[in-house]
C-alpha cells in the first residue's frame, strides 16, 4: 500500500507516519528529514537549501523529486511507502505519478489531516524532539516520562527545528495554503481522498488512519 499523508506545517503528518512505520511496517518517506539531513551535514545541496527552508519557503521541485526517486530505487517493491511532507506542488504530484508507474506502484489512498491554523502554530511553537532518535515531544502535549530522559532511547539531548519560530511558520502555513492545498482536486479526480479530523487527540487520529487503510 502507499499513501499521502497530507496536512499544513504541524497537522501530524510525521506523528502519525511513525506510528504507521511501528504498526504496519511500511516505509516513512518525508523530504522534510531528508532535506534536513543534508542540511546538517553540511553537503553542497544542504548549503544550497538552508536558507531556502530556515525561512519557511519550498526547496524546487527537482530537488524533492530527485530524493524521492533515489529513495523509491533502493525499496523492496513490496514496502509500502507513507509519503510525508511530499508531494507540495502539483509538479511533485505528476512527478509523483510518473515515478510510482515506472516501478510498478500505485497510489492507494492520500489521506488530508483537517486542522485549525491557530492550532496549529501552538503545537509547531512547543515542538521539540530527541537530539538522539528523533521521537517527538511537545512541551505542553507530550513530555518524556521521565523529564529531560527520551521515553525511547534514554538520551538526554533534544532539539527543536531552525523554522520553528513564528515569521518562517507563517511563510509555512502561506505556502501550504498557495503551493500544497491545490494538489487536492489531482487527487480528488481520483476518488482516492480520505479526511481525517487533525485535531483529534493523537490516538483516535492514529485509529481513524488505520480505519481507512483498512478500508482500503
Ligand atoms: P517538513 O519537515 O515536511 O515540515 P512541515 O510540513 O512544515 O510539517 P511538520 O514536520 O512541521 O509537521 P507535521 O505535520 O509532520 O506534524 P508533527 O507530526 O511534527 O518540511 C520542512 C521544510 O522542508 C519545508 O518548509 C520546506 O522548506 C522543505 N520541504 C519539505 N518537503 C518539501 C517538498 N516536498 N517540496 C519543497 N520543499 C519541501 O506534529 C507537530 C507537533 O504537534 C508535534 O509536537 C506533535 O507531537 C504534535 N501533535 C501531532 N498530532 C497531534 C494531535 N493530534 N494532538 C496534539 N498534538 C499533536
Amino acid at each position: 500500500m502507499n499513501i499521502i499523508l497530507l496536512g499544513p506545517p504541524g497537522a501530524g503528518k510525521g506523528t502519525q507516519a511513525s506510528r504507521l512505520v511501528e504498526r504496519r511496517n511500511m516505509v516513512q518517506l518525508s523530504t522534510g528529514d531528508m532535506l534536513r539531513a543534508e542540511k546538517n551535514a553540511g553537503t553542497p545541496l544542504g548549503e544550497r537549501i538552508k536558507a531556502v527552508m530556515d525561512a519557511g519557503e519550498l526547496v524546487p521541485d527537482e530537488i524533492v523529486d530527485t530524493l524521492i526517486d533515489k529513495e523509491l530505487a533502493g525499496l523492496a517493491p513490496d514496502r509500502g511507502v507513507i509519503f510525508d511532507g511530499y508531494p507540495r506542488t502539483l509538479v511533485q504530484a505528476q512527478s509523483l505519478d510518473r515515478l510510482l508507474a515506472a516501478r510498478g506502484r500505485t497510489l492507494d489512498v492520500v489521506i488530508e489531516l483537517e486542522v485549525d491554523e491557530d492550532a496549529l502554530v501552538d503545537r509547531i511553537s512547543g515542538r521539540f524532539s530527541c537530539a538522539v532518535c528523533n521521537t517527538p515531544y511537545h512541551d505542553r502535549y507530550k513530555m518524556p516520562v521521565v523529564p529531560g530522559v527520551c521515553d525511547v532511547c534514554g538520551a538526554t539531548e533534544f532539539k527543536r527545528r531552525a523554522d520553528d519560530n513564528a515569521e518562517a511558520v507563517r511563510t509555512r502555513m502561506a505556502e501550504y495554503r498557495a503551493k500544497t492545498a491545490p494538489i487536492l482536486p489531482h487527487y480528488e479526480a481520483q476518488n482516492i481522498v480520505r479526511r481525517v479530523d487533525g485535531m483529534a487527540p493523537m490516538d483516535e487520529v492514529s485509529a481513524a488512519i488505520e480505519a481507512i487503510l483498512d478500508q482500503s
